[in-house]
């Protein structure tokens, strides 16, 4: 299919008015700044592959999701943000966290450890994970966590029996599938019933689990669960996942009179990755959509709000972030239908795996320079020995691109750098926090001596 300059062409970094920039993005002199610091300048300074992350931007939608969550219940039961730490954690930014008000969710020792570190407390943490290790649950007792999430039958009866050796009580959260199949990929909806996750109300596993949990003489029944997928455009999906758990607390109260005081939502709100990409609803509309399914229940059944809480990992990290590469080999290509400019970065799949494992679609732009007029229809790729390492697919950059350039790909904060691999032998990238004109590491570059570290035998 022949590509169309005009709807590749990526809006200048613009700050938010595109949707794909973080806020603090602007040109200054024909160069990128982020946060106030010329890309160029960080590229010398810290290398690339680079993420960088606009630090007010991530607080700002960490803020903006509190706000529209406590507006929304605001005469309900109150809510709770929880910061999908999948998306990208580090200890700073737990730390933007904790001082935006917001929880943190958690699905490993790793994740959980460095939310400890810093400073997070147990009453603002949960834990997920559908193979959680004896460790990791010792751990989430151990340090108090108020959301630990069970997702089967099975470590519900493990993590009674931690909590009995330590004479403790676990509070648990009820991990459920609701049936609803919401969300981009295949390989990112959680909710339908062919797939590891939860427990399923279909089938009877989770009225099953809330009997066991309510009978297990170490657990508090704390709340019900429900993550239906990723990058969800759809207001009616979160509708339909939300009454579905909501009918269930309703059947949990009528048959065990036992009415159950939180429910989470889960996250999978949508963030725009190219122009053409819709532009996902508002956190205040996703937010009132949930108030709407909460205020129906309560009216249905007479029963008291529930505490309810949410865990967006994207629309935190995605949009604040962007990547830094810089061009090496240019390479024209001879295909039937013309010809196709291969520009190679020194990253790839190794710093982003979402366009191999997703077939997920980037825009880019040239960052340290202004670009000519005349632009070229070209595929970004990486320097892996995989011909599926794609960064942009289809590009439209200055025609006068030359090695050296340092080029930016923006929304790249959430799942890059924490789904970062050493395939090939890479370095993983650094990650830094630029805001007010300077920059910060938040997590430092590897080096190809951090590898050998590793190898025995070096
Ligand atoms: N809560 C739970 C229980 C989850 O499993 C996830 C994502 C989230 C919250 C946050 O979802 P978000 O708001 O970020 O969409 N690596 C993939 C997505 C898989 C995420 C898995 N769980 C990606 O790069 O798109």
């Amino acid at each position: 299919m022949p590509i169309s300059l005009e709807t590749l062409t990526a809006p200048e970094p613009d700050g938010s008015a595109s949707g794909l920039w973080p806020t603090n993005v602007k040109r200054v002199g024909g160069e990128l700044t982020i946060g106030g610091v010329p890309a160029s300048e960080l590229a010398s300074e810290f290398g690339t592959p680079l993420f960088v992350i606009d630090e007010l931007d991530m607080r700002q939608r960490a803020a903006a999701w509190k706000l529209a969550m406590d507006t929304a219940f605001s005469d309900l039961n109150g809510a709770k943000v929880f910061y999908a730490g999948k998306a990208f954690l580090s200890v700073g930014v737990a730390r933007w966290m904790k001082d935006e008000c917001l929880a943190i969710d958690t699905c490993s020792e790793g994740e959980l450890r460095t939310a400890l570190a810093a400073g997070v407390p147990g009453a603002m943490l949960g834990l997920h994970g559908n193979n959680k290790s004896r460790a990791e649950i010792e751990l989430a007792l151990d340090s108090n966590v108020a959301h630990l999430v069970a997702d089967s039958l099975a470590e519900l009866a493990l993590i009674e029996t931690v909590a009995a050796e330590r004479g403790a009580s676990a509070s648990i959260v009820l991990r459920v599938t609701t049936g609803v199949h919401a969300g981009g990929h295949e390989y990112i909806s959680t909710a339908h019933e062919d797939q590891k996750f939860g427990l399923s109300i279909a089938s009877g596993a989770a009225l099953r689990a809330i009997e066991e949990t309510l009978a297990a003489p170490h657990l508090d029944l704390a709340g019900l669960h429900s993550h239906i997928g990723s990058q969800i455009l759809s207001l009616d999906a979160f509708k339909a996942a939300a009454a579905a758990i909501l009918e269930l607390r309703a059947t949990a109260a009528a048959t065990f009179g036992y009415v159950i005081p939180e429910i989470d939502f889960g996250g999978g709100y949508a963030v725009r990755y190219t122009v053409l990409d819709d532009v996902p609803p508002a956190p205040s509309h996703y937010a009132d959509a949930l108030a709407a399914s909460v205020r129906s229940h309560i009216e249905a059944t007479n029963l008291t709000a529930p505490r309810v809480s949410i865990e967006p990992g994207r629309a935190i990290a995605a949009t604040a972030g962007l990547t830094l590469y810089t061009v090496g080999t240019i390479k024209q290509v001879q295909l039937e239908e013309g010809s196709r400019r291969y520009v190679s970065v020194d990253g790839g799949m190794s710093d982003n795996i979402r366009p191999a494992l997703y077939g997920a679609d980037y825009t880019v732009a040239l960052a340290s320079r202004c670009a000519s007029d005349e632009t070229v229809v070209t595929r970004v790729v990486g320097k892996h020995c995989e011909s599926g390492d794609i960064v942009v697919k289809d590009a439209a950059l200055s025609a006068d691109l030359a090695p050296g350039d340092v080029l930016a790909v923006p929304a790249t904060g959430a799942y890059g750098r924490s789904m970062a691999s050493n395939y090939n032998l890479l370095p993983r990238p650094g990650v830094v926090a630029v805001r007010d004109g300077s920059a910060r590491v938040l997590v430092r570059p590897e080096s190809v001596s951090d590898l050998l570290a590793l190898d025995a035998d070096a």
